[in-house]
């Protein structure tokens, strides 16, 4: 009985084993087959450019209600400007009173403009029955939109002027004037003090405008006068617009470049976006002329988008300008861009300590000098800073390439392990392009920043342009690219470019789709990614081709999976494998007009589960989406049952992802 059992335990033993020696081996060769077909390639492949331009930024992204909200708006902006742009003054029931603009012993230096109201007379009149009083209305970005019940966070600063306190009745009214919201504050400092309350709106309305009334006798200065709605992204204050925050967290991307583009470099010297100027209290930071021909407050400064970054997962990739301004400034795109000016040289190590400073102020101990204005900020833990860019789509001339030097050896010296992002001009070839790759070469820069806005038919054309990159030089970082327009056509040939950097996702490490936000009426460039108005928006084509790409992403691309016609240069597809989700990821495009078919043939993967997530994109190339009609071109998924082996029909015009999970 005993040896039966003994036997019986021996034969399980040995059974136990021979399985487990089954599962290692099936682990085992899975693994190795991945290998045998694969490589590895960026998990940073598919990111987001932020750049304040078309509004993106103030009167967009960022939730701020107010416009002009510091009096800082001058005709170096937009030469109608002044101080009191999309303000009004008002007087109700027979007061009267006056205001002006005023520079002494403003709220801070960086913000020297403010207004002084003088109330000289509340009237008493007895036909008037609504709220007398001297003041200011603010018209915002076309108005405010306010929602019933939602509750609005004000703020303003404002120092006394008079001996007697002022009172003040603020209400949010629609162009009608009828009250939506109101609240009531009394000044209680002859120093600058900044005072808060919340506005909750009894109705909705798109047009609304916000009215700051004194009721009493009385001087004031007033500034920095702030609305906000409570609701914000992630609740974080001074925020941004949910819906728009949203759209961006939705495509997982797994990097955000910021402030630009050509916001970076700017419109001349003074114009150079400098990071130190956009952080701390707002009512602290510089504002300053966008080249893109608006007013920039910094609201959305370098603390704001840190922490955009984090709330959704991507990486930050900040650019400093390499010194130098635009070639363009000063519009000498039209005589070939002369106008680059290059900082001072005894003016360089002010500007590498800057560039340092940032890196210290993202990273550094909260022990730090930069660190510990981080934390006072509110985020003691560092933000983990990885990529830094120098310089944006320059051009390439002796005063570039010394400050690019100074800067990008000051870096290496201090942070090896921030990985520089360098600049190659602004197209895909030519002067610059060469040169950039020069410099790059001779340093050794870690990555390089490519800009190209082409014709979809280069992007089809030019789809192998990486396969024949060099391997051991700098990674590439396709920072900004885009076909002139957002019709389906453009963003299919997108995702067949697509498909060539995951192609080449060893040596493209990062690319951005540019530019990203465009507010309707308020655009400079024609094609972008997201159009909006002030509440709502409609997605393009080429966001959901990015979103299906960017949220469908893989750290290892596997060759011989996928078959076609190779001789349809309107066909591409590629085959990625996420090891965190186990997910294997086949994306088909299909450019041409008719049905084409792709063999799909996944031997070398073990396990697979049988239903799949197949999500299309299609329709007729000539498609657009518009605010009308938003979803004219939308993706749709649905499930699909896939085996080792199969074939695939993809529609005209189409980009198909199928998601297939191997756990
Ligand atoms: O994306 C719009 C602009 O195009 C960027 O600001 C600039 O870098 C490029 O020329």
């Amino acid at each position: 009985m005993k040896i039966s059992i003994r036997i019986r335990g021996l034969r399980k033993a040995a059974i136990l084993i021979a399985f487990v020696a089954v599962c290692s081996l099936s682990i085992a060769q899975q693994k190795s087959a991945i290998i045998l077909n694969s490589k590895k390639i960026s998990t940073d492949l598919f990111g987001l450019f932020f750049e304040d331009i078309n509004y993106a930024a103030d009167g967009g992204l960022y939730a701020e209600q107010v416009q002009n909200r510091s009096f800082e708006y001058n005709p170096t902006e937009r030469k109608e400007w002044h101080p009191l742009s999309y303000w009004e003054y008002i007087t109700t029931g027979f007061s009267y009173g006056r205001i002006s603009i005023e520079t002494n012993n403003p709220v801070h230096a960086n913000n020297p403009h403010y207004i002084v109201l003088d109330v000289e007379h509340i009237g008493k009149e007895e036909k008037f029955t609504g709220v007398s009083g001297v003041g200011i209305k603010n018209f915002g970005f076309e108005g405010m939109i306010v929602k019933a019940n939602d509750r609005y966070n004000f703020a303003m600063h404002t120092r006394q002027l008079s001996k007697e306190p002022v009172s003040f009745t603020i209400t949010l009214q629609t162009p009608q004037g009828k009250i939506i919201a109101e609240t009531k504050l009394t000044t209680s400092s002859v120093a600058w003090k900044k005072y808060t309350a919340v506005l909750t709106a009894n109705q909705s309305h798109d047009t609304a405008q916000l009215v700051i009334l004194a009721n009493t006798k009385g001087k004031t200065a007033i500034d920095v006068v702030s609305l906000f709605p409570e609701k914000t992204f992630r609740n974080r204050p001074n925020g941004l617009r949910t819906d728009l925050a949203q759209l961006l967290a939705n495509m997982k991307p797994s990097f955000i470049r910021f402030p630009g583009g050509c916001l970076v470099h700017g419109d001349g010297l003074g114009n150079m976006y400098r990071w130190k100027n956009t952080i701390g209290p707002i009512e602290e930071r510089k504002a300053q002329r966008n080249i893109w021909g608006y007013h920039q407050t910094t609201g959305i400064g370098y603390f704001e988008y840190f922490q955009f970054c984090e709330d959704i997962g991507a990486k930050p990739l900040p650019v400093l300008p390499a010194a130098v301004s635009c070639q363009n400034s000063g519009g000498t795109w039209r005589i070939g861009g002369t106008g680059q000016r290059a900082l001072p040289m005894e003016e360089m190590q002010e500007y590498i300590q800057e560039v340092l400073d940032l890196i210290e102020w993202a990273n550094g101990p909260v022990t730090s000098t930069w660190g510990a204005k981080r934390a006072a900020a509110g985020h003691p833990a560092p933000f983990n800073l990885e990529y830094v860019g120098i310089g944006n789509e320059d051009k390439i001339t002796t005063e570039f390439e010394q400050r690019f030097k100074m800067i990008h050896d000051a870096v290496e010296a201090k942070y090896p392990n921030i990985i520089l992002v360098g600049t190659s001009g602004p197209f895909h070839s030519g002067e610059d392009f060469d040169k950039g790759w020069a410099v790059a070469n001779q340093l050794k820069v870690d990555v390089i920043d490519e800009h190209y806005y082409v014709q979809p038919e280069w992007l089809i054309s030019n789809q192998y342009r990486y396969d024949a990159y060099n391997r051991k030089a700098s990674k590439v970082y396709l920072g900004e690219y885009a076909s002139w327009g957002n019709k389906l056509s453009n963003a299919i040939a997108e995702a067949l470019y697509m498909t060539g950097l995951e192609r080449n996702g060893d040596i493209v490490s990062m690319a951005s789709y540019a530019p990203l936000l465009a507010k309707d009426k308020f655009t400079q460039w024609k094609t972008d990614m997201i159009f909006f108005n002030n509440n709502s928006y409609y997605l393009t084509p080429n966001y959901h081709v990015q979103k299906m790409f960017s949220a469908n992403a893989g750290d290892y691309y596997v060759d011989k999976v996928i078959s076609k016609n190779n001789a349809d240069s309107l066909l591409a597809a590629s085959c990625v494998y996420n090891s965190k989700t186990g997910d294997i990821i086949l994306k088909l495009v299909n450019g041409g007009t008719a049905v084409q078919k792709f063999q799909i043939n996944l031997a070398s993967f073990q396990k697979l589960i049988p239903a799949a997530t197949l999500t299309q994109l299609v329709g007729i190339g000539t498609a657009e989406n518009s605010f009308i009609n938003s979803t004219a071109i939308a993706p749709v998924t649905s499930t699909f049952n896939i085996s080792k082996k199969f074939n695939y029909e993809t529609p005209a015009m189409s980009l198909t992802v199928i998601r297939i999970k191997t756990k």
